[in-house]
């Protein structure tokens, strides 16, 4: 197989596939088949973080034969710099009070994004509460979190493609790749 499944030219940034997309269709498969079994005819709230998890979701979601539904929370990304200021920008539409929330995500690292979330959502009295990330990277981890489900468990490198941006851009690659030698030394991660 090519390095690059859709084209020979990559974008530039990007040095490598971390995941192919026949790799992420197969595992999302069977998270979505352990969910279905798990919740059996449970009705479940699949939360999404915007923007990143939108794409996992999608596809998850149709992974799931049985009964959802699905809403979205937008908030201010983690920074230590804005360690006090994490703040929702985008709430639920729905409320949450006795249903089984299922949080989607796209990565967790430091923990810290989804620590609040999960705060924030636990106040509001949901039946249950669990959660969903497509990668696992937990050299970093702060906040020592119960993942429920997990895609892969990955290596301190950072990531683009299938819903993961590099300042906003890249999400729309189909697979998930690595970033090239150059912009890595440029982000001071080289
Ligand atoms: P945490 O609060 O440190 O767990 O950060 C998680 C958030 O940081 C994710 O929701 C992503 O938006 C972003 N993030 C972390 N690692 C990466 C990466 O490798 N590529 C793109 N975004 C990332
Ligand atoms: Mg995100």
């Amino acid at each position: 197989m090519s390095r690059f499944p859709r084209s020979q030219d990559a974008p530039p940034e990007v040095g490598g596939v971390f995941l192919t997309e026949p790799a992420i269709r197969a595992r999302v498969a069977e998270l979505g088949a352990r969910i279905a079994d798990d919740y059996r005819l449970r009705e479940i709230v699949l939360v999404t973080v915007l923007r990143g998890g939108v794409f996992f979701l999608a596809d998850l979601c149709r992974a799931i034969d049985g009964p959802l539904r699905l809403d979205f929370i937008a908030i201010t990304p983690y920074t230590e710099a804005r360690a006090g200021g994490v703040r929702i920008t985008k709430d639920l539409d729905e409320d949450i009070e006795g249903k089984h929330v299922l949080i989607v995500e796209d990565i967790i690292d430091t923990g810290l994004t989804l620590n609040y979330l999960v705060g924030v959502l636990r106040a509001r009295g949901p039946a249950s509460l669990e959660i969903a990330v497509l990668l696992d990277r937990d050299q970093r981890r702060i906040a020592d979190l119960p993942i429920a489900y997990r895609g892969f468990q990955m290596p301190d490198t950072f990531v683009v493609g299938y819903g993961l941006d590099l300042s906003g851009r890249l999400r729309n690659l189909p697979y998930v790749g690595t970033l090239a030698e150059d912009v890595l030394e440029g982000l001071g991660l080289g």
